[in-house]
């Protein structure tokens, strides 16, 4: 079975390229490396002795993603591709909203061309917007507070309405809560440019003495130790769930979302302390000020994609810390 991988050499993308090629499917990246880097498809062929078909484009432009089809049979399509930043999608929204509603389209329009009827999708946890409380199922209301989630929850909403006028059609709506770690092998991992602006990359980077410390946005929310609670899922166990997800689809039609989260809520404070633990290392750290529009907390009900998918989250915190110092220290050791 051939699957066309949207943004496979990004974060997500490339751990999900790995098990994919592990598990006898064949695999072509279609990516334009606008937030990763091209060395990417050479490292899941390290790890997997098996190399992607690479597609170095951009995926609204039409022309570019026809070639892949014509020259391919595609199975299905696990969309990944997309501009992830919360921050940036503020201050740069027409960016957010042409990248990724433009991506979605011409990818739709493509595998409609081309007789592809499967596609999973990358949601996020943020479509269960600020007013929805902990934990939260699939039959919520959707909504967002800045123009990255808005994408998240229009591109749900185009899926619903193509899957509605296409009764042979497939569509898994994966919401995604916090995924972090690494891949064991130190080859892939979150390496965002520039400082980041998620949790477990800026910690490791002030472990490895690359950032002097840790600002903890807040210590006054309400919650056990007063610091954000989020569902930290490892990205290896994140990947997985796409597998299910594409048996799912197969199985399947119609548009069909399922978080994917352990189901518990970890706190800033906690998963530092595990941090410094599990690895032996210190992490400096000051309270700041909250960060604008973070919630006190976010975490799923994992209990439809346990059911339906088959799919559970099994690693642990520790897990989570271990790999991402693991890959950040074979970063620095590579130069
Ligand atoms: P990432 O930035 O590492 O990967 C996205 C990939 O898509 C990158 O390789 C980038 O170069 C590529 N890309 C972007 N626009 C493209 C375009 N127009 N054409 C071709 N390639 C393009 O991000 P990630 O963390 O791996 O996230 C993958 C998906 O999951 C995104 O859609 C993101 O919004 C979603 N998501 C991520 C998180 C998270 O915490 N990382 C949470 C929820 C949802
Ligand atoms: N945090 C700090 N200091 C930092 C960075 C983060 O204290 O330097 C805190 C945040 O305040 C938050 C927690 O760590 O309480 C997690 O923050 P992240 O930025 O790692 O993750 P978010 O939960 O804010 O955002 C993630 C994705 C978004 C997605 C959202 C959906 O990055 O793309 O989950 O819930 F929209």
């Amino acid at each position: 079975m051939t699957i066309l991988v949207t943004g496979g050499a990004g974060y997500i993308g490339s751990h999900t390229c790995v098990e994919l090629l592990q598990n006898g499917y064949d695999v072509i990246i279609a990516d334009n490396f606008d937030n990763s880097s091209p060395d990417v498809p050479e490292r899941i062929a390290r790890i997997t002795g098996k190399t992607p078909k690479v597609y170095a484009i951009d995926v609204s432009d039409g022309p570019a993603l026809e070639r892949v089809f014509t020259e391919n049979a595609i199975d299905a399509v696990i969309h990944f591709a997309g501009l992830k930043a919360v921050g940036e999608s503020c201050r740069i929204p027409l960016r957010y909203y042409r990248n990724n509603l433009d991506t979605t389209l011409t990818l739709l329009e493509t595998m409609e061309r081309h007789g592809c009827a499967r596609i999973v999708f990358s949601s996020s946890a943020t479509v269960y917007g600020p007013k929805n409380g902990c934990p939260y199922t699939e039959d919520m209301d959707t909504s967002a507070t800045n123009p990255y989630g808005w994408t998240k929850v229009m591109i749900e909403q185009i899926l619903r309405d193509y899957c509605a006028a296409n009764s042979g059609f497939s569509a898994v709506l994966l919401r995604y809560f916090n995924p972090i770690g690494a891949h064991a092998s130190g080859l892939l991992g979150d390496d965002p440019n520039g400082i980041p602006n998620n949790l477990m990359p800026y910690v490791a980077r002030v472990a490895a003495g690359q950032l002097p410390k840790l600002t903890v946005f807040g210590n006054d929310y309400p919650t056990r130790d007063g610091t954000c609670l989020r569902d930290y899922l490892h990205v290896v166990d994140l990947a997985k769930g796409h597998l299910s997800a594409l048996e799912y689809a197969a199985a399947h039609t119609g548009a069909e979302a399922f978080n994917l989260g352990t189901g518990d809520g970890v706190s800033v404070l906690e998963l530092v302390h595990a941090f410094r633990k599990v690895n032996g290392v210190e992490v400096p750290y000051v309270i700041g000020d909250r960060r604008d529009g973070d919630l006190a907390e976010v975490y799923a009900n994992p209990t439809r994609a346990n059911d339906a998918l088959h799919w559970r989250a099994e690693k642990s915190v520790d897990d989570m810390c271990r790999d991402a110092w693991h890959f950040i220290q074979t970063r620095v050791a590579e130069g």
